[in-house]
This record gives C-alpha cells, structure tokens and sequence, in this order.
C-alpha cells in the first residue's frame, strides 16, 4: 500500500516509517522539520518526503495523492512538556487533513489518541483515571487538544473508516506484544512500548478489526 505517515519525526513516528518501509509499503512523509528523520530512512528509495504545515490545505492534498491510508503518530510533542500551544492546533489539523482525505477519496485513518478520549466500553480504573487527571492538570492545553482531537475525528470523519489507537504511558523497551481493549476491562494496562504501537497499527492496516473504534493498546 501506499501510505501517508503524519508525525514521522516523533519517537513513535520513526519506528513506524522504519516498519511501514520493512513491510513493503511505500510510504509518504509530510512533516514541518523532515530533516530531523534518520538518514538511512530519508535515503530509502520507498520513502517519499514532502515538507509542509498541517495547516497547508495545496500541499497536504499533494501529499494526499493517490494514498492508501493515513497513519498518525502526532501528538503534543513530548519535548515541550506542558507547553503545547493553546486553540487545539492538532485537532483543527485533523479537521483539515479529513477534508483534504474525503475530496482524494482517501477512506483509512489510523490515528493516536490517548484515554483522555473517553470511550463507552471504558470502564473506572483508579490509575487511568489518576494519570488522565494529572495530564488535564499539568499539560492542561495538551490535553483539550487531544480530547478535541478525539471529537473531531469522531465527528467529521463520517464517511471516513477511522480508529482511535489510544495509548497510555509510552516507553522504549523492544517487546511488541500488545493487548487491544478498552480502560478498567482487566486485561490492558497502563504502558506500552513505542515498538508495540507500530505492530498494532501496521497489523491493523491490513487487518481492520477496529473501524470507528477507540480501542486502548497496551502492553501486556
Ligand atoms: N510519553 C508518554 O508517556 C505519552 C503517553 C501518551 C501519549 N503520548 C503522546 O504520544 C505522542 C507520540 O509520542 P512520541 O514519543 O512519538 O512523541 P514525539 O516524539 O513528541 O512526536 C510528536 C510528533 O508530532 C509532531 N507534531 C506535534 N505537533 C505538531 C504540529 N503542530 N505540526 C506538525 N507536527 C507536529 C512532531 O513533529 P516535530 O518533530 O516537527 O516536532 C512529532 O513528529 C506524543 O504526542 C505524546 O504526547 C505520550
Ligand atoms: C513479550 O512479552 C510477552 C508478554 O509479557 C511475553 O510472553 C514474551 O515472551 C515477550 N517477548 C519477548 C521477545 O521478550
């Protein structure tokens, strides 16, 4: 397949270039600092980089062109801590990469999400809703743009087959096994390696078992 991989700089983002590349995709980065992916992945004849903001309708629709699927990794960078800007930049991202995705006909989104995303399957665990609320309260602008996030992909991708990967704490150890459920459902817990995202998604891409669905992976 043909892929657009949005977030491709991040932790998580090269590690999902680097597999979508060893699965035989042929993979599209749009990014705003593309320089900062690894060399061996910007030399890779299967990857194709466009340079662009998420707010650049013209160059995300090139982008866009003749692509599969969209797999994102993006998320309030990590490095700015509780810095993310104000006005939910990421989810008016996404309202306009659904737009530019319904008028290409482009029909699979496979985005990051977080559990401030609720879900109706969810049910109460004390320690996810612990690590929710402190995020709500130390990364307070962070956290309405992902939970916006979560409204606008659920609200506007209509004609759009979409899943909400949602993760809890991220870290980088090598096991890539995952468990794919929903919060307080005695099976996820709250970690998961950045490697055992990639192996959901990419899986996912072919397998389509989480349409219009916000499940929780983890690690077991
Ligand atoms: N660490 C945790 O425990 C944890 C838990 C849950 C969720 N998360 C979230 O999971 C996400 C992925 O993790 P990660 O380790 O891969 O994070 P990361 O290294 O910070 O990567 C974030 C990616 O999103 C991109 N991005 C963010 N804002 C953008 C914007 N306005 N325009 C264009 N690109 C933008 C970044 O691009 P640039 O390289 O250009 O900045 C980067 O590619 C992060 O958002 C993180 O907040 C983390
Ligand atoms: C990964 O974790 C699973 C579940 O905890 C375990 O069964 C498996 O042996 C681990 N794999 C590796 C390669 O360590």
């Amino acid at each position: 397949m043909r892929v657009l991989i949005l977030g491709a700089t991040g932790g998580i983002g090269v590690l999902l270039v680097g597999r979508a590349v060893a699965d035989g995709h042929t993979v599209v980065v749009y990014a705003r600092s593309p320089e900062k992916l690894p060399q061996n992945l910007r030399d890779s004849s299967q990857i194709i980089i466009r340079k662009g903001q998420l707010t650049d309708a013209e160059s995300l629709s090139d982008a866009l062109q003749d692509v599969d699927a969209v797999l994102s990794a993006l998320g309030p960078a990590v490095s700015r801590g509780p810095f993310h800007p104000r006005g939910e930049p990421l989810a008016h991202a996404y309202s306009l990469i659904i737009k530019v995705m319904k008028e290409r006909g482009v029909s699979r989104l496979i985005a990051l999400g977080t559990p401030s995303i609720k879900d109706p399957h969810d049910k109460h665990s004390l320690v996810m809703s612990t690590i929710v609320s402190g995020v709500a309260t130390f990364a307070s602008t962070a956290y309405k743009d992902v939970v916006a996030i979560g409204e606008t992909i659920c609200r506007e991708g209509d004609t759009i087959d979409w899943s909400i990967v949602r993760v809890p704490l991220l870290n980088s150890g090598s096991n890539e096994s995952f468990i794919a459920g929903y919060v307080g459902d005695g099976q996820t817990t709250t970690s998961l390696t950045r490697i055992a995202f990639v192996a959901f998604v990419l899986q996912e891409l072919t397998k389509k078992e989480w349409v219009k669905a916000r499940p929780l992976v983890t690690s077991p």
